[in-house]
């Protein structure tokens, strides 16, 4: 389904020199043994999720569906990347579906905040408020503000069927809240953690109300938690791609470019950065995630890439067969001197560019490139995707000797911002 590239790298890794310390780590990630091991609930998730609340999921998703033009979905970091990722990979940017998705929650911004009002003042819509904590004071502040709106149209009982809570089993603020109110609710398993809850209620409610095939996607995710069991580095893509990874931030690569040739990736991207960013920087060491999308960003980006300091690498992800086809029709004048592409589709034009940006960032530019490719965008090749960057960051971050399912620098901003806010 996945295969990772490194034939671009500008040099070559000695596998052999990985494979055991690959060995003894894939063992620690399979056994529960390393830092973090309580937050190893996604490692088979895919096979054990609970059916009836999976069932429940599009029950509530048709109703949704069925009575409401929006559903806004309050939640910020992994509460919310995930779903926004997968909603436009699959449904594009310009989405026709006619329940809209918006998302609140992961800014304070006024004017985000009150467009957001404004669009849904006076329509019918449903708020899945989404928090493992309860106490993230951006979603907090949200989802007080849309359940004040959806309780002035339609009423306190009448807001109970349309508001959805996603937190933790047993604790914070919403799981009380759940209880005490009655709101229909769904669990994120205590050991799991924000950036790797895609596959739990946190992804799926948002996908099944965007009519995203869930089913397909949970399928996907499955086969790759079985194909990525395999401790052994070379049969195993995602350990391959953690090895390079850290090969590379050895050969003084600071930064690691995720590249894409598709505009509906660019979420997928921001889901990446988190994953990455929040897994792997601790203790002074990581990558630093970055992301571009082509041909867009070479004309900002492309330049420093191409010539600037060298710090970077890039990880391009490569999806063979777009899902439509357009052909470029020959023109009686040519007036814009196009005909020499005339019958060509514009699949092959977007590979050429790629070609051709493959060729000058590595050969002139001196950039390593890893190259990670899948035959097509749908939801069971998403759901083996996702999982498998998933793997490749646990691998990744272990090979770093960090923990990767903590995040103690978040909590800096927070503390300052409480004080700066006079919370007692
Ligand atoms: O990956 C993580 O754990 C974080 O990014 C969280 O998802 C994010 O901080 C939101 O936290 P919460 O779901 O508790 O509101």
């Amino acid at each position: 389904m996945i295969n990772v590239n490194d034939e671009h790298i500008l040099s070559k890794i000695n596998y052999k020199e990985y494979s055991e310390k690959v060995l003894k780590i894939s063992e620690m990630i399979e056994n529960g043994t390393g830092a973090g091991s309580d937050y190893l609930g996604w490692l088979n998730y895919p096979a054990s999720y609970d059916q009836n609340e999976f069932n429940e999921i599009l029950k509530c998703a048709q109703k949704i569906r069925k009575s409401c033009e929006f559903l806004v979905v309050c939640g910020i970091g992994g509460s919310y990347l995930g779903s926004r990722a997968v909603i436009d990979s699959i449904n594009g940017l310009n989405s026709k579906d006619k329940l809209k998705i918006l998302f609140l929650g992961q800014t304070l911004s006024t004017d985000y905040i009150y467009d957001v009002l404004e669009t849904i003042k006076g329509k019918k819509f449903a708020i899945n408020v989404i928090s493992k904590s309860g106490t993230t004071t951006e979603t907090a502040i949200s989802f007080r503000l849309v359940k004040d709106l959806l309780e002035s149209q339609i009423g306190k009982e009448a807001s109970k069927e349309l508001i959805f809570i996603t937190t933790d089993a047993k604790n914070g603020l919403l799981r009380k809240l759940a209880d005490e109110q009655h709101y229909p609710v769904f669990t994120l398993p205590s050991n799991i953690g924000g950036r790797y809850s895609v596959f739990t209620a946190v992804g799926l409610l948002p996908l099944a109300c965007a009519n995203i095939d869930i089913k397909a996607f949970m399928d996907g995710a499955k086969k790759s938690m079985e194909d990525l069991k395999t401790p052994s580095l070379l049969a195993n893509p995602a350990y391959k791609y953690a090895v390079i990874r850290d090969y590379l931030y050895r050969q003084g690569k600071s930064v690691e470019l995720f590249v894409n040739c598709e505009p509906r990736l660019v979420q997928l991207s921001e889901w990446l950065k988190q994953l990455f960013g929040e897994s792997e920087g601790k203790d002074g060491k990581g990558l630093f995630p970055a992301s571009a999308t082509f041909s867009t960003d070479l004309h900002s980006l492309g330049q420093f890439i191409q010539d600037g300091s060298k710090i970077l690498f890039e990880t391009v992800l490569r999806i063979q067969n777009p899902n439509h086809e357009i052909v470029i029709n020959e023109n009686a004048d040519n007036f814009d001197e196009l005909n020499y592409l005339k019958g060509k589709s514009l699949k092959f034009v977007n590979e050429k560019m790629a070609d051709g940006t493959l060729e000058a960032h590595t050969q002139t530019g001196n950039v390593p490139n890893v190259i990670i490719e899948i035959e097509s965008l749908n939801e069971f090749s998403l759901g083996y995707l996702l999982y498998f960057y998933m793997k490749t960051c646990a691998m990744s971050a272990y090979l770093l000797e960090v923990n990767p399912f903590n995040q103690p620098g978040v909590e800096v901003y927070k503390k300052n911002m409480f004080r700066l806010l006079g919370k007692k």
